[in-house]
């Protein structure tokens, strides 16, 4: 017998407008990062654009959104507050999952609950609280779509002005590992989330996941179907060898850009088909995007990234230049 799950993967949405900097927030960091906003991203990050991506997202009716973290900018009260409500109106808690990123664990937060607001979004569910192993703010965590179990990562740390790197530490890695290993005796097909680039040389210095080498080893020696992630707001796919075959790694770029912006194209999602049968695990993506100019959405990519080709997502409309 045959199951599907469709996944859909959206990240690094830096929801704008940022209203301001109020002076109690105001350190070095965030002055920094409100100039470079001002000056180039408000720019960039365009919420009509994302309006649309989610819009077409919506129609694909995927049975569960993941995001990748970067749903803010500055760690502002305000901003948490609103991405709480972008994230309702994206779905309910029990339909999209959400790890964080380093826009989102910024700098300090005068007692603020900062990604505390969106812990419902964040946590184990019903199925997956037995493999909660109490890590650092319930990281890893485990939930069940179907015949998929996704496992959320948080690699954001608090880091100086210039720095975007990220690190999950080793207690979140050994506890990654085990959890792998207990889901692989489960049957069920493991999806990683993490917002930094999980694997070595990815990504500059100052960008990277610091402790990447230690995790590449986990997810090779304990294995995984899919990992998803963002922060290089640029598509990536590399296949990571383990001993039981590839594993596909796959990032997606910025889900907001309604402009260019160097390597970073316009906004995008991806669609992913997790099929499950006798025979293993086949998992199929599409990438749809926003066309040129803009204004409508488009397919951009269509790949098999393990297993045999598969065409549960052809059904859903035209392959080719759809709007
Ligand atoms: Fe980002
Ligand atoms: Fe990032």
């Amino acid at each position: 017998m045959s199951e599907t799950i469709t996944l859909a993967h959206l990240s690094d949405v830096h929801l704008s407008p940022v209203r301001g900097l109020p002076l109690r927030y105001l350190n070095v960091k965030r002055g920094l990062g409100y100039l470079n906003w001002q000056r180039s991203r408000r720019r960039v990050h365009q919420r009509p654009s994302l309006d649309l991506v989610v819009a077409d997202l919506k129609a694909h009716q995927p049975d569960h959104i993941a995001v990748t973290g970067d749903l803010i900018n500055l760690g502002l009260p305000a901003e948490y507050a609103a991405a709480l409500s972008w994230l309702e109106g994206l779905g309910r808690p029990d339909g999209v999952t959400v790890v964080p990123g380093n826009h989102d664990i910024y700098t300090v937060l005068r007692g603020d609950p900062g990604v505390a607001r969106w812990a419902s979004y964040m946590r184990a569910d019903a199925w997956g609280v037995r493999f909660a192993e109490g890590g650092r703010d319930g990281f890893p965590f485990v939930r069940c779509l179907g015949p998929t179990a996704l496992i959320g990562l948080n690699s954001a740390v608090r880091t100086p002005p210039f720095i975007a790197a990220g690190q999950l530490g080793e207690a979140q890695i050994a506890a990654l590992a085990r959890i792998l290993d207990r889901l692989g005796q489960e049957d069920v097909a493991r999806v990683v989330l993490i917002h930094h680039p999980p694997l070595t040389d990815q990504t500059p210095r100052r960008r990277a996941l610091r402790d990447a080498a230690q995790l590449e080893r986990v997810l090779t020696e304990h294995g995984a179907e899919l990992v998803l992630h963002g922060h290089n707001h640029c598509d990536g796919h590399i296949d990571l060898a383990s001993w039981r075959g590839s594993i596909p790694v796959v990032g997606i770029a910025s889900g907001s850009a309604g402009l260019v912006h160097r390597h970073e194209p316009l906004g995008r999602y991806n669609l992913l088909s997790i099929v499950q049968d006798e025979d293993g695990v086949r998992i199929e993506c599409l990438t749809r995007g926003l066309d040129p100019t803009g204004t409508f959405m488009e397919q951009i990519d269509r790949k098999v990234l393990s297993g045999a080709q598969v065409s549960t997502i052809a059904n859903d409309g035209p392959l080719v230049g759809d709007r």
